[in-house]
């Protein structure tokens, strides 16, 4: 078999980043999953913001980690679930419902998903962010199956 393909795309400011995630927000469809890999600071949450854009949310609904694991925002085309694993303790994995919004018609970002990696949907759309140098950000897109690739196309 072949490896999966890869697209990588380097952005050099914040408002770049928001645009690749509009573009993958424009084109998600209710069921689609994304993991967000990436260190602290490299862009995972001002991606969501974008994703939350090309859903059509209004500015300003998405914000940086609190002690609230799932963010549900149902004012878009689609209801966005932004789940934030940062804070998870390794034993909560079962208790806090993080995965609720996957079965149903919702987009879910998922910021942290090494912390439940082995719970992820088989199929999704790994996005992996990287310091780069300054305020560039590495960002690589790799789909884990047809639903992903899918969404990776839609988006690209
Ligand atoms: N190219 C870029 N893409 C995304 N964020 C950038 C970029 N350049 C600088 N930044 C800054 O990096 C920080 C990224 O923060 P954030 O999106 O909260 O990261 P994370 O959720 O991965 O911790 C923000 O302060 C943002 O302004
Ligand atoms: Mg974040």
């Amino acid at each position: 078999m072949s490896a999966p393909p890869v697209n990588e795309i380097v952005t050099r400011s914040r408002e770049e980043t928001e645009k690749v995630g509009e573009r993958l927000g424009r084109g998600a469809v209710a069921g689609d999953v994304l993991a967000l890999w990436g260190e602290l600071g490299s862009g995972k949450t001002t991606l969501v913001r974008g994703i939350a854009r090309g859903l059509g949310l209004p500015q300003g609904e998405v914000t940086s980690p609190t002690f609230v694991i799932v963010h549900e925002h149902e004012e878009g085309r689609l209801p966005l679930f932004h789940v934030d694993l940062y804070r998870l303790g390794p034993d909560e994995t079962a208790s806090t419902g993080w995965d609720e919004g996957i079965a149903a018609g919702a987009v879910t970002a998922i910021e942290w998903p090494d912390r439940v990696a082995g719970s992820l949907p088989a199929d999704r759309l790994d996005i992996r962010l990287d310091h780069a140098g300054g305020d560039e950000r590495r960002i690589r897109i790799e789909p884990t199956g047809p639903r992903g690739s899918a969404l990776a196309e839609r988006a690209s």
